[in-house]
């Protein structure tokens, strides 16, 4: 638990599924039984803000961890940056091999920002090394259509997403989002005016 580096520490149970109806609860139930670890399956959440996508992959995360399974978190924007050092410092191969080594690996936040073509190349390196050996767990708020845009080259993104999609499970979480459910009621009083 201590060395996977979750953000926070809220699981499956915290998760209020009544508050986003458009969440099959039984499928999010279904992969916190971590069966998509032995068929080395992804899980990809995709959609906007504050829905839970972070949440849910943190919630999986610890199941796996509290099972044993050795597991990471880890930002998008952290891994480029440390891939990108490790490249300069001459130790690419040994930084690709300890994230491509764990059970279960969860990128956080694809997509926020966009990356040179170079990182792209890395963040691509760490996928293929990653696939079908090791289930990873993404999160992204921009669509996988506009994925060529993220990493500056659609070939790229294609060569990714080809990989994380052959054995996946997308969970697309269309609804409201959580942090805003207080100010809900202020921003329709406004749009009635
Ligand atoms: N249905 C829910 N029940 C309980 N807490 C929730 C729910 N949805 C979201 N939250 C909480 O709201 C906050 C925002 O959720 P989260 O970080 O998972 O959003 P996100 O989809 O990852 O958003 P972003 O794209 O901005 O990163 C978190 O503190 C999370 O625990
Ligand atoms: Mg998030």
């Amino acid at each position: 638990m201590k060395t996977a580096a979750f953000p926070f520490l809220k699981t499956m149970d915290d998760f209020e599924f009544d508050f986003q109806p458009g969440i099959n609860k039984k499928e999010l139930l279904e992969l916190n039984r971590m069966g998509f670890l032995d068929k080395k399956e992804n899980i990809l959440f995709v959609d906007s803000s504050g829905v839970g996508k972070t949440h849910l992959a943190t919630a999986i995360g610890i199941t796996c961890a509290r099972s044993r399974v050795s597991t990471y978190f880890v930002s998008f924007e952290s891994l480029i940056t440390q891939l990108k050092k490790a490249l300069m410092e001459n130790r690419l191969e040994s930084r690709l091999k300890f994230f491509a080594k764990y059970k279960l690996l969860i990128i956080d936040e694809i997509g926020y920002m966009p990356i040179d073509q170079d990182s792209a190349n890395l963040f691509f390196q760490l996928i293929a090394k990653r696939y079908e050996r090791n289930s990873t767990i993404i999160t992204t708020n921009t669509p996988f259509s506009k994925w060529g845009e993220i990493f500056g080259s659609p070939t790229l993104a294609n060569a990714v997403l080809d990989r994380l999609f052959h054995h996946s499970q997308i969970v697309s979480i269309k609804g409201p989002s959580y942090r805003l459910r207080e100010k809900r009621a202020f921003f329709e009083s406004q749009a009635e005016e």
